[in-house]
């Protein structure tokens, strides 16, 4: 979807005018000047179809510059946010595509007490996350959704057309982690993942990326990720990758990112009913490489640095056991109680690694990490555990802005009672009360004291079903979070 923008009279001929309502006193209110269609729109606007309420879109037949008028709602006057014009948009292109409509020429308009470039990113995210369909296994090319190509916004400012433009590079991003996720885990595979941080920075100078293959991971002693990877027939991956916006600063943010390429559990295999959606179990590595590119295609003034422990957690006579101990790269020796809370153990190493050889100030991990999140907090939000309110209170901020909302769960010591061993430091599962909640303080012991955030995105990467601009299976949330988070420090 590319962007341009023009004066409202100098308009060119496209497939649909889009013209924005509110309700006023439950009566539909243009929020842009339509004067010039007044004669076009009385008739659909008199038979009282068109109630403006949000997200609802009424097709007009108009004139020859403007073959098709849409009026689109976005509700009661005052109840107007963001996140309600990002869902009304959203309805609007959702409307597109079922008609193939491409070309769209966009009414701008402001609202009261909300910043121009709110309004903006609000708009052009809304379309955006919503025109985004994943074609790569389709044989027939003729079901592919039509996307919407091109949209005019008329009457809007240079700074406005630059804000949908920046949405743009973000959406790509997004885009990027959709796809990854999306695809057979067969194809994204640890040596895939590599190759595309690889491609990354060979395309974006700003970038720099080290991977360490089999051979290397066995010298840095990442003994986790080699004991999780065992089972499996490829080789692990570990991916760092380097962005510095602010050479000048040694101020860094360290992104984890769980790359577990398809979870079958390992020999505590998981059942029917609970295997089918592991290929998304990556979605925190492909979250955090797509959250650097865009980082670095902003330039951010930031410097940021992204580590991705990659592995396949397959069943067969190589793999690791349960009731086994593991030696991990901080030295702590793990009992593995279940061969399935493997994320864990691949981001305990590359926590510990990367505070031993990244000096973060800061570090945020992404995953999918547990079942149990699913159930407390649902599709709808992202738990997070952290041992910093400042980073919790900025996170949540950007949560609320970009309406990718978190919710901080405990970290109280007294849960990792639940993670004591009988003979080794540590065993890896704590059990079913408080699983996310475990899963956490067992990563917080491989951190020490640096500021750290804890995402378990298990709920909200990988959707069962649509949700408004989320689409089915991998949505790319945490990209739109982050950015926000990171353009804040
Ligand atoms: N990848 C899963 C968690 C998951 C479940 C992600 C559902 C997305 C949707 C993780 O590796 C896992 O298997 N966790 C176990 C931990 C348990 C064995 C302590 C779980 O949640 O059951
Ligand atoms: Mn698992
Ligand atoms: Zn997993």
């Amino acid at each position: 979807m590319d962007f341009s923008a023009t004066g409202n009279d100098k308009r060119k001929e496209a497939d649909l005018l889009v013209v924005p309502y509110c309700q006023l006193k439950q009566q539909p209110k243009a929020l842009a000047e339509v004067a010039f269609l007044k004669d076009v729109l009385k008739s659909s606007l008199e038979s009282g179809d068109f109630k403006a309420k949000e997200g609802e879109v009424l097709i007009c037949y108009g004139t020859k510059t403007d073959k098709r008028i849409a009026l689109l709602g976005l509700g009661p006057k005052e109840k107007i946010t963001a996140e309600t014009i990002r869902r009304a948009y959203s309805c609007l292109i959702k409307c597109c595509i079922a008609k193939k409509i491409q070309m769209i020429n966009i009414m701008h308009f402001s609202v009261e007490k909300m910043h121009e470039d709110t309004l903006s990113d609000a708009i052009a995210e809304g379309m955006l996350l919503t025109n985004y369909s994943f074609n790569d296994y389709r044989t027939n090319k003729d079901l592919n959704p039509t996307l919407v190509k091109h949209v005019t916004l008329v009457g809007a400012k240079a700074s406005a057309l630059a804000r949908f433009n920046k949405a743009k590079t973000i959406a790509q991003g997004v885009y990027l982690v959709r796809d990854l996720v999306n695809r057979n885990a067969d194809e994204v595979t640890p040596q895939y993942l590599s190759a595309m941080a690889q491609k990354i920075a060979k395309d974006n100078p700003s970038i720099k990326v080290t991977t360490f293959d089999k051979k290397r991971i066995v010298k840095e002693r990442l003994d986790l990720l080699l004991a999780v990877n065992k089972g499996s027939d490829k080789d692990p991956a570990f991916i760092v990758m380097e962005y510095k916006g602010d050479s000048k600063s040694k101020d860094k943010t360290v992104l984890v990112g769980k790359g577990i390429t398809y979870d079958t559990g390992g020999l505590n295999l998981k059942p029917t009913g609970s295997m089918e959606t592991m290929k998304c179990d990556m979605a925190g590595a492909a979250t955090v490489i797509g959250t650097l590119l865009t980082a670095a295609q902003l330039k951010l003034k930031i410097n940021l640095s992204v580590v991705v422990p990659s592995t396949e957690n397959s069943i067969g006579s190589k793999s690791y056991k349960p009731g086994d101990v593991q030696r991990s790269y901080s030295g702590k020796m793990i009992e593995i109680d279940n061969t399935d809370a493997e994320g864990r153990l691949v981001l305990a190493d590359a926590l510990a690694w990367a505070k031993d050889h990244l000096a973060p100030t800061r570090i945020i991990d992404l995953a999918t990490l547990t079942g149990a999140m699913v159930i407390a907090l649902g599709e709808e939000t992202t738990g997070f555990l952290s041992n910093d309110d400042e980073m919790s209170e900025q996170l949540t901020q950007a949560g609320l802005d970009t309406f990718e909302r978190i919710w901080r769960l405990p970290n109280y010591e007294e849960y990792k009672d639940q993670l004591k061993s009988d003979f080794a430091d540590m065993k890896n599962s704590g059990g079913r009360p408080g699983g996310s909640i475990t899963a956490g303080l067992f990563l917080q012991e491989f951190i020490a004291d640096i500021p750290w955030v804890h995402f378990d995105i298990a709920g909200t990467a990988y959707l069962s079903k649509e949700r408004r601009y989320h689409p089915k299976n991998a949505t790319g949330i945490g990209v739109r979070l982050l950015i926000k988070y990171l353009e804040s420090l």
